[in-house]
Parts: C-alpha cells; sequence; structure tokens
C-alpha cells in the first residue's frame, strides 16, 4: 500500500538550501514537503564554511531566523592577504561603500532553520530513503519515498532539488538536457577545528611557497584553519603537531608567534573542486544550491550561492502562487546560472590566487606572482576582489 498525501512544493533535501525555501514559503502560507535523507543529528554534524552575504542575512531575516545570527553573528570589515612574511588589509567596508560580510558557522543556521521549524510545528521527513521526482514534465509531477518499510507518495506543483552535490534530483535531468562543466584541482584542504583563541579577528589567506593556509573564526574561542594538501594525503595521517607546525610555516612570522594551538576538535581533508549543471529547471523541477553546482572554498561562496538560487526561486514561487504570474518561474534557470557564474569566476579566480600549482610552466608561477602583485598595488584590484567577496547584487 502506498501513504499518498499532497503539497505544493516538494522539496528534498534538508541542508540549508532546502530548510530556507520550505521556511520561506510557509511564512506566505505555501505548503511544502521537506524529505531528508538522514537524521538531523548527521545534518547538523557536517562542518562547513561560514562566511555569510549580506543577501544571505537578509533572506534568514525574511524567513524569520535572524535573530541569533544577528546576535552572535559578527561582522567583519576586512579579510587579510598575507604575501611574502607580510599582512595586507583589504578594506572590504571602505571599498564596497559600506557592505561587510557576517562570520556565522553553516552548522549553527542550520541548527535555527532546523527549530524555527519546530516551532512552527513544521516536519522534516528524516531518514526518507529511495526519494524519488517522477513526471517532472507533465502538470502533475510527484514523489515517492520509503520510510520505516513503508511506501509515500506525494503529489505536487512543484518538486525542489536541494539535495546537494551527491543527491538523485540532477539525476532526474535527461542526459541530452544536462550540460555539465567541472574543473578539479590538483590538492584539498585540511581543515581543523578547534576550541582555541582565533589568531586574528579578521581572516587571512595566506599564499606561501609550501600552499595555501587560511586562518578562520567561528567565534571568540573557536577557531578554524586551513592548509592545502596533496590530494593523496588522508587527515589521519596528520597528527595535530604536524598541522600547527605546517600551518605556522605558511604564515607570516609575526602570526605565527602568536597562533594559540591545542587539541583538535574536528579534522577532514576536502578536495577542490569547481562545477555547474544547466540548465537548473527542468519542466517542474527546480535544482539549487550543491545540486547545481559547487565551488572551491577559496572564495566562501558555497553557500552563498545556494543562497541566491533561493533568493530568485522564492520569489519566483511567490509570483507564481500569489499572482499566478509565471516569469520567474521560467526565467529561474537564466537569472540563477548568471549569478552562479559569477561566483565561479571569483571562486576560481581566488583559488589560482592563492595555491601552489607545482605542475604549472615556469610562465604560468609568474603570472600568478605578478597577479598578486597587481593586487596589492592597485585600488582598482583590491575594489573588485572587495565587491566580489562581500557579494554581487541578487
Ligand atoms: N534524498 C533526500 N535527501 C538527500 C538525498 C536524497 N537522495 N541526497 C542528499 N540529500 C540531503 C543530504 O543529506 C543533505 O542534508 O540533501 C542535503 C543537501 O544539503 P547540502 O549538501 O548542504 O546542500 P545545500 O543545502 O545546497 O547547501 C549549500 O553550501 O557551503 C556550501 O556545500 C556547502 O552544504 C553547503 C552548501
Ligand atoms: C571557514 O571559516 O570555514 C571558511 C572561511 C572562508 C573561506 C572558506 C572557509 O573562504
Amino acid at each position: 500500500m502506498v501513504n499518498r498525501m499532497k503539497t505544493q512544493v516538494g522539496i528534498i533535501g534538508g541542508g540549508p538550501s532546502g530548510l530556507l525555501l520550505s521556511q520561506l514559503l510557509h511564512r506566505r502560507g505555501i505548503d511544502t514537503i521537506l524529505l531528508e535523507k538522514h537524521t538531523r543529528e548527521h545534518v547538523l554534524g557536517r562542518i562547513r564554511a561560514g562566511v555569510l552575504e549580506h543577501g544571505f542575512c537578509e533572506l534568514m531575516r525574511e524567513a524569520g531566523v535572524g535573530t541569533r545570527m544577528d546576535r552572535e553573528g559578527a561582522d567583519h570589515h576586512g579579510i587579510n592577504i598575507a604575501h611574502d612574511g607580510r599582512l595586507h588589509r583589504i578594506d572590504l567596508h571602505g571599498l564596497t561603500g559600506g557592505k561587510t560580510v557576517k562570520v556565522y558557522g553553516q552548522t549553527e543556521l542550520t541548527r535555527d532553520l532546523y527549530e524555527a521549524r519546530d516551532a512552527m510545528g513544521e516536519v522534516v521527513i528524516h531518514e526518507a530513503g529511495n526519494v524519488l521526482p517522477h513526471d517532472l514534465t507533465t502538470d502533475a509531477p510527484f514523489l515517492t519515498w520509503e520510510r520505516n518499510g513503508e511506501t509515500f507518495r506525494a503529489d505536487c506543483e512543484f518538486i525542489v532539488g536541494a539535495d546537494g552535490y551527491h543527491g538523485v534530483s540532477r539525476a532526474a535531468i535527461p542526459r541530452d538536457v544536462l550540460r555539465e562543466y567541472e574543473k578539479i584541482y590538483p590538492f584539498g584542504w585540511l581543515g581543523v577545528l578547534s576550541r582555541t583563541k582565533p589568531v586574528s579577528d579578521e581572516l587571512i589567506y595566506s599564499s606561501h611557497e609550501r600552499g595555501f593556509a587560511l586562518c578562520s573564526l567561528r567565534n571568540p574561542r573557536l577557531s578554524r584553519y586551513y592548509i592545502q594538501v596533496p590530494l593523496a594525503d588522508r587527515a589521519e595521517g596528520w597528527s595535530d603537531d604536524a598541522f600547527w607546525a605546517e600551518l605556522k610555516r605558511r604564515l607570516p612570522a609575526e602570526v605565527a608567534g602568536r597562533l594559540e594551538t591545542g587539541p583538535s576538535i574536528e579534522k577532514s581533508i576536502a578536495p577542490l573542486r569547481s562545477y555547474v549543471a544547466e540548465p537548473m529547471r527542468h519542466g517542474r523541477l527546480f535544482l539549487a544550491g550543491d545540486a547545481a553546482h559547487i565551488v572551491p572554498p577559496t572564495g566562501a561562496k558555497g553557500l552563498n550561492s545556494a543562497a541566491s538560487d533561493i533568493h530568485y526561486l522564492y520569489h519566483a514561487l511567490i509570483d507564481h502562487f500569489e499572482r499566478g504570474d509565471n516569469t520567474g518561474i521560467e526565467r529561474y534557470s537564466d537569472r540563477a546560472l548568471a549569478r552562479v557564474w559569477k561566483a565561479q569566476r571569483f571562486s576560481w579566480w581566488m583559488t589560482n590566487l592563492l595555491h601552489l600549482f607545482p605542475d604549472e610552466p615556469p610562465y604560468a608561477q609568474r603570472l600568478q606572482r605578478v597577479e598578486m602583485e597587481y593586487l596589492l598595488s592597485s585600488d582598482a584590484a583590491r575594489t573588485s576582489l572587495a565587491e566580489n567577496y562581500v557579494g554581487l547584487p541578487f
């Protein structure tokens, strides 16, 4: 027997994209069903980046979940680039006419979204197995899934694939329709989270002859650091001591000298990849967030690219349900992709600027060096970095 139900928007994936969209729609009286493959604990156990653009923060507030973010998140007016043993500050605020970014962990904002849902008496269907979207190019698409040995079906007006890079939604777009663009980088980031005082209250992106390093933070007692490592490395192969020693080598002496070290509470390696799938709509299926695109973490654009999709999709669905206007739905893919590609370009540029590419020919290495020298000597170049880092307008 199949348990059958009905909703306006069926959402696959209970990560930040799916949760945020669902919350925004609920506030406007639009019904959603949210299916998540894993448990809540599993979703909240993932450590991800934590730099939010203004537009993301605005969406959180519009969804009614901005209170803790505004109280506990920190507004950053600048970032630093370390190069040749010196720190160079990029004055984000000054170069963009007053814009900033907010540092607030993805884990925290995901928790806030779950709690807001609880407060509204809405559920996320966790541990939904074998989720599948059907009949996407008809007027009556539906979702099926399994849970506790039972089969379920939800008839939907629209389906949103917010199920991340490894989800099932993208695979529902026929091979002859889907175009994929990909770039794999020949290294990964080894990340460590530790209960130590951050070495700097602003982020430090370090370009060094031994490889890239990043000093980030979650709050005044929680630090997040990364170093570029070969793809073949395993996190288990890196002791805490070896990590701290290598991080220090890649930082200016003055910064390394005041680095507080301690036991890692999380240590993992993430490969770096750029990926875009087009189109982002197929019939009544919309892709959003990591389901459609991935960036290397260098510019902190992963979550923010997801947020811009949600912005366009939210407005498209509101226009449809509240005014019968389908322009936003028709144009969703083009609008979302236009901004997605700009974030791709910026993330690619920052990754190329800051990492060590040992296999590149000498000519490319010299170009990388002069790119940095130009950035550090030109207001125009720094302004370009700043306007992208704080986030282009939606
Ligand atoms: N059925 C149901 N849920 C699924 C399925 C499936 N077949 N496959 C994946 N999921 C769930 C995952 O368990 C995950 O919780 O979809 C969710 C997708 O979440 P994310 O991968 O976090 O993707 P998204 O919500 O788009 O978040 C944007 O920004 O900082 C970046 O990559 C980072 O996660 C972040 C992303
Ligand atoms: C992080 O804090 O995890 C972080 C910050 C900035 C980045 C990437 C990751 O560019």
